[in-house]
């Protein structure tokens, strides 16, 4: 969905983040727009999970300024920033392996209103169908294509305004990342949902993306429409061979 003059709904300006003394994230400013998929793209160690991270307030940004919605969150606490409609699938997953799909997926809900439990769970079963069919097994008994759809639909379960995804194609078959990406497609294109979708492997990213960035070391160095950076040459040699 293309959505350049939709309003801001999240901004970083100068975020800086560090371990200890050494800075991650060396002065990031970034845009996402209402009802786009942004794409962040860079190498292993870039700090793209970091900014993730930053924006849920862990690591906290020690310098700049974080916006959602309009409203400050740079030191708001974690779980004020999820009531405000942030989720976030975290690289590596993360689902309870001992617990059901069910059990996960109401986890994925504690926040939300529980009046719109049932019609959640609904909807992430009719993105993925597969969830349905495995609501009673554990979570570590799913494949890793599907433990990636577990994760998303958990964070889909609070109903957010803003959907942030790291590295949902990690370690995926390139049939099963392809069904991965078409999913997060339809919900963008049929409910409007923002994406702000992390990656290394760049080529469905910028494929998908309205607004890509690419990181390096700790900085922003290029932004643009996904489809302007996919045929760039220098973009193509850096994150596209043998990333697809
Ligand atoms: N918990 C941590 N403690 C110390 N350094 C970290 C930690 N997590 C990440 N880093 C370092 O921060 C930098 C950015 O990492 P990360 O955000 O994970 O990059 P990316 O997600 O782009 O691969 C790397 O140099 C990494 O080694
Ligand atoms: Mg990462």
């Amino acid at each position: 969905m293309i959505a350049t003059d939709s309003k801001v709904l999240l901004s970083l300006r100068g975020v800086k983040a560090f371990y200890g003394n050494i800075a991650a994230l060396k002065g990031v400013d970034l845009d996402i727009r209402e009802g786009e998929i942004a794409a962040l793209i860079g190498s292993n160690g870039a700090g793209k999970s970091t900014l993730m991270m930053t924006i849920f307030g862990d690591p906290r940004a020690r310098e700049g300024v974080i916006s959602f919605d309009g409203r400050d969150i740079t030191s708001m606490p974690t779980h004020a920033i999820a009531r405000l409609g942030l989720a976030q699938s975290p690289e590596g997953r993360r689902i309870f392996p001992r617990m059901t799909v069910f059990e996960n997926l109401q986890i994925g809900a504690a926040i939300g209103d529980p009046r719109y439990f049932d019609a959640s769970l609904e909807r992430v079963y009719a993105i993925f169908p597969r969830l349905k069919e495995r609501s009673g097994q554990s979570g570590g008994a799913l494949s890793g294509g599907e433990q990636q759809m577990l994760a998303i639909a958990r964070a889909l379960m609070n109903r957010p305004r803003l959907l942030m995804l790291d590295e949902p194609s990690l370690g995926l078959a390139p049939l099963v990342v392809k069904q991965i990406f078409e999913a997060i497609a339809d919900l963008n294109r049929r409910e409007g949902l923002t994406v702000f979708l992390v990656e290394q492997n760049a080529y469905h990213a910028l494929k998908l993306a309205d607004r890509a960035y690419v990181m390096v070391n700790g900085l922003i160095t290029l932004s643009g429409p996904g489809r302007d950076l996919l045929a760039m040459p220098e973009i193509r040699a850096a994150y596209l061979e043998g990333g697809r």
